[in-house]
């Protein structure tokens, strides 16, 4: 069993699509059994509240499947519970790495080689979107090498 935790500032918009969208592509896949998948805030900004309905719009659109979520932060005892934390940009790294103190097994890493751009500020869903299926793609053929 593979555990990712996805993480992004707020845990309503980036992180919660990136859930759903990988669980959706592993259950294609029929792999679905063979992950646990989670996402998590660096901020307790959004803590208690639901994917913001705009998110929700766009994995409706996209015929991603979603459950009722909470959004949750990050906390130090995590860092023990998955393989491995998939930031969407570098300050989720930076803010990450605050919580945890170190990373002494390397979990920490960006889904892409750029910040994935945060939608509650740009408005940009579909640009959100893209990035994250196109980094979830690359991710599970990454993984499933192993
Ligand atoms: P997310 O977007 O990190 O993609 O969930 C945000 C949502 C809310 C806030 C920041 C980012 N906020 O500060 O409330």
């Amino acid at each position: 069993m593979i555990k990712i935790c996805f993480v992004c500032l707020g845990n309503i918009c980036r992180s919660p699509m990136a859930e759903y969208i990988m669980k959706k592509k592993l259950k294609d896949l029929n792999l679905e059994n063979e992950y646990h998948i989670v996402s998590r805030a660096t901020s307790y900004e959004e803590q208690g509240n639901d994917i913001y309905p705009p998110a929700k719009r766009k994995l409706t659109e996209a015929n991603i499947p979603f459950s009722n979520h909470t959004a949750t932060r990050l906390e130090k005892d995590d860092y023990d519970k998955y393989d491995c934390f998939i930031c969407m940009e570098q300050r989720n790294i930076t803010n990450t790495l605050r919580i945890f103190e170190s990373d002494p097994s390397n979990k920490i890493f960006t889904l892409l080689d750029k910040d994935i751009a945060d939608p509650w500020y740009t408005g940009n869903f579909d640009d959100t979107y893209n990035d994250l299926d196109y980094g979830l793609d690359n991710l599970i053929k990454e993984l499933e090498k192993k």
